[in-house]
């Protein structure tokens, strides 16, 4: 069985916007099936030395509306970088613009050294992500739901790889449960073992935690520090929890009004800008009118 790399990008489309529901065709549930469809991508040399992600220049224009208003950033192999910003800043608009669900108006993405543009395929094949609004198909079971997403992704030998993930995500007692009766945790962990199939380079990640409880948030902050550290994947993460923020990030954009208004250390930047906390800040951000932030804050 072949498929097309576009159909990844339905896979995206779809599951981002959180309208997804398989019938798995009997013939993928037999593991020769999928080994026999595993075929090495044909991609282009990556950059070497670049960054996992290149943000330069991006807009996105609706009409009138400036949603991503020339945002420039990157994300460096094995760094864990927080896009923050008020509800309407354009944090979703500039993630499906990195994940090629919607088209820039202007600029340009490149992951792994790849340009998104001009080589969509091979830049998507080094990316992934796992969205607190994008779970799995529930009538699936969790091995069917890797198994599913490991053909989408051209996984090789996939059958050991889903293992390995089933595993290192304690999932592998679940293997057999449908994803639609998993706890909240369940899914989430069943979200990012999806989320690594293709060892991604590049890794976006829209609230993974939100709704767990404590200790498996714990958990999950702790899996993604490891994937960066040891894999040196880099990692694009939002959040509306500061605390967690401070302790998992490396760095943080603020987001407001489409813009980048504040970049840095997310311990220093707070006491840098007058604000007590990371949480101080975000709340000043959201609260100032547009006016304020033409020349930057103090
Ligand atoms: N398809 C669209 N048409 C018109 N405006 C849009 C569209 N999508 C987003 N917007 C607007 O763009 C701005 C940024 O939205 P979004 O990226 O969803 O913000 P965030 O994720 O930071 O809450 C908002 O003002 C939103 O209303
Ligand atoms: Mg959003």
């Amino acid at each position: 069985m072949k498929f097309p790399g576009s159909r990844r990008y339905a896979e995206q489309g779809a599951a981002a916007t959180g309208r997804f529901s398989i019938t798995l065709p009997a013939s993928m549930a037999q593991p020769d099936t999928v080994a026999s469809s595993a075929k090495t991508l044909n991609l282009p040399a990556s950059g070497g030395g670049s960054a996992a992600l290149a943000v330069e220049n991006l807009h996105k224009r609706y009409g009138a509306i400036t949603a991503v208003d020339g945002v420039s950033f990157n994300v460096d192999r094995g760094e864990i970088v927080a896009l923050l910003g008020p509800n309407g800043a354009g944090k979703t608009t500039t993630i499906n613009m990195i994940l090629g669900l919607l088209e820039p108006s202007a600029g340009q993405v490149r992951i792994d050294g790849i340009d998104l543009r001009t080589h969509r395929e091979q830049a998507l094949a080094r990316t992934n992500f796992a969205a607190v609004y994008s779970t799995l198909p529930g009538n699936l079971t969790v091995r069917q739901n890797l198994r599913f997403f490991a053909l989408l992704y051209d996984v090789a030998d996939c059958a050991t790889r889903i293992d390995e993930l089933l595993e290192e995500f304690e999932l592998s007692r679940f293997r057999d449960t449908k994803c639609g009766l998993l706890s909240s945790g369940e899914q989430t962990r069943a979200a990012l073992a999806k989320a690594l199939l293709n060892r991604p380079q590049l890794l976006l990640l829209d609230e993974p935690t939100a709704s767990l409880d404590p200790s498996a948030a714990q958990l999950v902050r702790e899996e993604i520090r490891g994937l960066a550290a040891i894999r040196r994947c880099g990692i694009l993460w939002t959040s509306h929890n500061m605390q967690e923020v401070e302790a998992v990030c490396d760095r943080v954009l603020l987001l407001s009004h489409g813009k980048v208004l504040l970049e840095g250390e997310p311990r220093s930047l707070p006491q840098r800008h007058g604000a007590a906390s990371l949480e101080d800040l975000f709340i000043r951000i959201a609260r100032e009118p547009l006016s304020a932030h033409s020349g930057g804050l103090a």
